[in-house]
């Protein structure tokens, strides 16, 4: 979810703004994705790079993250959807984890679709927790060294209970990952748009999902093998 910074400014508005108008993107996006069947979104809300603006703007979006989750929990239920995280949630401030923790606990048995939020999330830092938890199993014959496949990484990763990712969009025009769950995007399919975030509607979804209909994934086979 890019581009809210620049959304503001093109409007001479102060960022704060633009983050709030992301969050109509954020719930149109989300109660888009339960219509369609689509039964995982993981949304890139703030990465472990992202401690590193200026205090401002973290505490602002650390307060948005609170009134949306409450203002939300609404939409999360009427929708059945339940809510997750991933990421360093620790380092959260402790008002951010409370309420976070209180709504995954009450969206707990919903089970249209899993909304998993990345927060203080970095693929970096999930892959070097992966490192440190195999190692010390394997230390404590565990697992034992010639075991460790691509099943023993899954079930490590913050993202142990969800599927690999099919389609990654991201708004604004930047064409990177940024450090996004990169194991997990191995085979997805990569969607770029200049749209900013706040102005991300239902439609826009909606090409980027027509758009991914149209890729052929062949994960590593040929065309002829696939029919
Ligand atoms: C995305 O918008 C929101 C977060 C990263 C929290 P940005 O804040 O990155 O907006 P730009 O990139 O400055 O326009
Ligand atoms: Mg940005």
């Amino acid at each position: 979810m890019d581009g809210n910074g620049r959304w503001a400014k093109q409007k001479g508005f102060i960022r704060a703004i633009g983050h709030e108008n992301g969050t109509k993107s954020v719930r149109e996006t989300v109660e888009t994705c339960a219509e369609l069947g689509i039964e995982n979104l993981t949304l890139y809300a703030f990465s472990t790079e992202n401690w590193n603006r200026p205090k401002l703007e973290v505490d602002t979006l650390m307060k948005l993250l609170v009134s949306s989750l409450k203002k939300e929990i609404k939409t999360l239920q009427n929708n059945n959807i339940k809510l997750n995280a991933i990421g360093n949630l620790n380092s959260l401030p402790k008002k951010v984890f409370k309420e976070l923790h209180e709504v995954i606990t009450k969206t707990q048995d919903n089970t249209r679709m899993t909304l998993t939020l990345a927060l203080s999330y970095g693929s970096r830092e999930e892959l070097i927790s992966v490192v440190k938890e195999i190692s010390n199993k394997v230390k404590n014959n565990i697992i034992s060294l010639e075991n460790i496949d691509e099943s023993v990484i899954n079930k490590h990763l913050y993202t142990q209970n969800l599927p690999d990712v099919d389609l990654l969009i991201r708004t604004s025009g930047e064409q990177r990952i940024s450090n996004f769950l990169l194991w997990q995007i191995a085979y997805a399919e990569l969607y770029f748009t200049d749209v900013l975030w706040p102005d991300f509607t239902k439609q826009h979804l909606y090409d980027a999902i027509t758009d991914y209909q149209k890729r052929e994934r062949r994960f590593g086979k040929t065309s002829e093998q696939l029919s």
